[in-house]
């Protein structure tokens, strides 16, 4: 990270230094600083005030005997947020007065001169860190927010993590191309946002989802290799760690198979974790898709903790309980349970709160056992469990005085997604420790999955997705059993990125398009310009998109992508701060054509 404090001298400064620059070793200079007034405190005759800017605090002192008590006359009318210029000289402070807490604390400045840059309303919290104030007001005064230290270590953060992989994408060869952001419908499967064009009455652009189709057309260009910090905008529902506008490194090469890819982006990924000082072990570890879901019950799980998935369908084929033995004679269902160990010794009422909490992750039920420190069970399920079953619940499920142990009975992705959601819940619940960062790939994910809604086939990560060499044969007689070239970074439980391998032949791209319900003429006029491009000599190509939001999030240690980003949007879409979105004239609608409902 930055070194403060050997910044030269800003010659194109109002200072000599920063608020977070002097030392000890400084005592004696004369020096300018400026910067706003944190903390102002009278000390019977002398006043105190911290001073600070975006690298530190410094402490001045005012001394009414000191150079005509001119600075203490200033000082005595100053508030909080007030920017200011001073001029002092550097003095060590006592023993007894070093704040160990700052960078600054052995030394304080000596004010000789003072001048009142601006004043300041009185901020609507306080510009320190570990503040309650409610999110909205922080966001509706995002630039006062954004004056806290934990804030502007953020920003920081996010400025040093998005520097560094430019830089390690850079030394490789990636060149960085901009694509447009007024453009047409991109295909990562969120709603669009979408812009009516003036010129063009009743025509509109789309703003990129991501600039996939872009990149693909930069390899058809020969770029071969392409990176860029990219802004992308998908209209749907935000959570914690999704906005609707956000920030890739978008990746992309050509001329390579797909270990190529994957070993030059471990390599990028390395070199610019590395430089945040945090080692990303090479090469990562990689998981096949399914092998995940079956251990994890997650397309991303988080390894830094156990409580895998274990299946016991076997155990009940011949169960009293019906729920499982009827799963266990079914093909395709299964019965799965987790160990939550320390949850065994919750209370009942509290137990019974995991079946809302399952039913989120889409279960009918949650069967539970709790195994009491005293030795005895409570569950309302054992009393249907011979002695042998019972047993081998036991030995494979490593049950020991404490252990609460879910069951998921039923379709086998669907049990593996509500346990892999009750073991993230559970961890959080039970604050088990989760040291350092975990890294890995999830690899080989399925080409499709069936859309519920739509009742079709959908791509699992995009159309353009090539499907694995050995599955082509599966893509119409089974499609949901198709593999495909495909990568997803995964840090710390998070989706951190996520790429794949690409179609370079036009017919097998028509192809795939129709398997997902294009007719010829939607795919025609939506991926018209691609499926061209393709037949121009397409090269192989592959590539990846790492969430750089989430990255510094998790870099951050938050929980939240809002915190680095700079100015966010709420749950609802809005920027608090200038109130978009908002209503807009008559005029510009006529501009555009458009008359509202
Ligand atoms: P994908 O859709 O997986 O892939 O996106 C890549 C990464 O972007 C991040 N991400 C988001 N971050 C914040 N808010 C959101 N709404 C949001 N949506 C996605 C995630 C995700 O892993 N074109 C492909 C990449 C490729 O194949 O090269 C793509 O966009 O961290
Ligand atoms: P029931 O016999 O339906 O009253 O269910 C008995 C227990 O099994 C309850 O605790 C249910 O929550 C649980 N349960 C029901 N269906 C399932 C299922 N598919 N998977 C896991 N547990 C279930």
């Amino acid at each position: 990270m930055a070194d403060t404090s050997t910044r030269p001298i800003d010659e194109h400064s109002m200072h000599t230094h920063t608020c977070g620059e002097l030392r000890r070793e400084n005592v004696g200079e004369e020096v300018t600083l400026t910067g706003w007034v944190s903390r102002r405190r009278d000390h019977g005759g002398l006043i105190f005030c911290d001073l600070r800017d975006r690298e530190g605090i410094t402490q001045l002192t005012f001394d009414p005997e000191h150079s005509d008590g001119d600075a203490f006359k200033i000082a005595e009318t100053m508030r909080p947020e007030w920017p200011i210029k001073i001029h002092g000289v550097v003095r060590a402070r006592g023993e007894e007065t070093t704040n160990v807490k700052l960078a600054t604390g052995e030394i304080e400045v000596l004010t000789d001169h003072a001048e009142v840059l601006n004043t300041s309303m009185t901020p609507p919290f306080q510009i320190e860190d570990g503040i309650e104030t409610s999110e909205d007001t922080r966001l509706r005064y995002r630039y006062l927010d954004i004056r806290r230290p934990e804030m502007m270590a953020n920003l920081r953060l996010r400025s040093d993590f998005t520097f560094a992989i430019r830089e390690a994408l850079h030394n490789r060869d990636f060149m960085e191309v901009e694509t447009p952001c007024l453009f047409k419908s991109t295909p990562e499967g969120a709603r669009d946002f979408i812009v009516p064009s003036r010129i063009q009455p009743g025509n509109f652009y789309a703003l990129p989802q991501s600039p996939q189709l872009l990149k693909q057309l930069l390899m058809v260009g020969g770029v071969e290799r392409y990176y860029q910090v990219a802004k992308c905008f998908r209209d749907e529902d935000l959570r914690a760690d999704r906005q609707p506008e956000f920030t890739q490194v978008d990746i992309e090469m050509s001329f390579v198979d797909q270990d190529d890819v994957m070993s030059a982006l471990e390599e990028v990924l390395a070199d610019a974790f590395g430089r945040m000082g945090v080692d990303l072990p090479t090469p990562l570890r990689r998981i096949q898709y399914w092998d995940a879901m079956d251990t994890y019950g997650s397309d991303k799980p988080d390894t830094r903790y156990g409580m895998h998935l274990v299946d016991l369908t076997d155990v009940f084929a011949d169960s009293k309980f019906k729920v499982f033995a009827s799963a266990a004679k079914t093909e395709g269902h299964v019965v799965k349970a987790i160990n939550a160990k320390g949850a065994g010794t919750w209370p009942r009422a509290q137990i019974d709160k995991l079946g809302n909490v399952a039913a989120k992750f889409g279960a009918k039920g949650l069967a539970w056992i709790a195994f009491r420190e005293d030795g005895s069970m409570n569950s309302p399920i054992v009393k249907f469990f011979s002695d042998e079953e019972m047993a081998t619940l036991r030995e494979r499920m490593d049950v020991e005085p404490g252990d609460l142990v879910m069951f998921a009975a039923g379709p086998r992705l669907a049990s593996d997604e509500i346990l892999g959601g009750m073991r993230t819940h559970m961890a959080d619940a039970l604050n088990i420790e989760r040291e350092g960062h975990d890294f890995l790939w999830v690899v080989n994910f399925p080409l499709f999955h069936w859309d519920e809604e739509r009742k079709a086939y959908a791509a699992e990560h995009q159309p353009f997705t090539l499907p694995t060499e050995s599955d082509i044969s599966k893509i119409e007689a089974d499609p949901l059993a198709a593999g495909s070239f495909t990568y997803d970074f995964v840090m710390d439980g998070f989706e951190a990125g996520g790429g794949g391998m690409r179609i370079h032949n036009a017919d097998m791209q028509m192809a795939m398009l129709k398997l997902l319900g294009f007719t010829e003429e939607r795919a025609e006029s939506q991926f018209g310009f691609v499926l061209e491009a393709l037949k121009f000599g397409a090269p192989p190509m592959g590539g990846f998109a790492l969430g750089l939001d989430r990255v510094c999030m998790l870099l951050a240690g938050s929980s939240s992508i809002r915190d680095v980003m700079a100015f966010p949007k709420t749950a609802s879409g809005s920027d608090l701060m200038s109130a978009a979105p908002s209503a807009v004239s008559g005029a510009q609608l006529k501009d555009v054509s458009l008359r509202l409902m």
